[in-house]
């Protein structure tokens, strides 16, 4: 699991309970179990970021899952309150982030608490590798 040595706030907790995952672009829904999170190296343990790329979504994270970009900006449509507030370090990353909404997280660390079901959309000018055709 990457962790940037400049950030000293803990990781935000894996999920607890088992939960659907939405990913709009594609209409995909991805079954998230506690007892079996993907394992990867880029991104927050039970991160969205993680939970993507262990389904073979290609989205975008430069820096490797330690905030130190925005590369992987997603938005929460449903389940935004379901993980720990943004620290201050995702905070100031999501200041570079272009179509920033309401709802915006950094996908490396959004986890989800699985306390109910998660959508999120990845913004068009990250859509590279997503595509409705998937
Ligand atoms: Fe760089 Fe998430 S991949 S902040």
């Amino acid at each position: 699991m990457g962790t940037n040595p400049f950030i000293d706030a803990d990781a935000p907790p894996p999920p607890t309970r088992r939960y659907r995952l939405t990913l709009k672009n594609t209409g995909q829904v991805f079954e998230v179990d506690p007892g079996n999170l993907p394992e990867h190296q880029d991104g927050a343990c039970g991160s969205v970021l993680t939970v993507l790329l262990a389904n073979d979504i290609e989205i975008d994270h430069s820096c490797g899952g330690v905030v130190a970009c925005s590369t992987c900006h997603v938005y929460v449509n449903q389940g935004f309150d379901t993980s720990p507030n943004p620290i201050e370090e995702e905070e100031d990353q999501l200041d570079f982030a272009p179509a920033l909404r309401d709802v915006s997280r950094l996908a490396c660390q959004f986890v989800p608490n699985g306390s109910v079901d998660v959508e999120v959309e990845i913004p068009i000018w990250n859509r590279n590798e997503v595509s409705e055709d998937h």
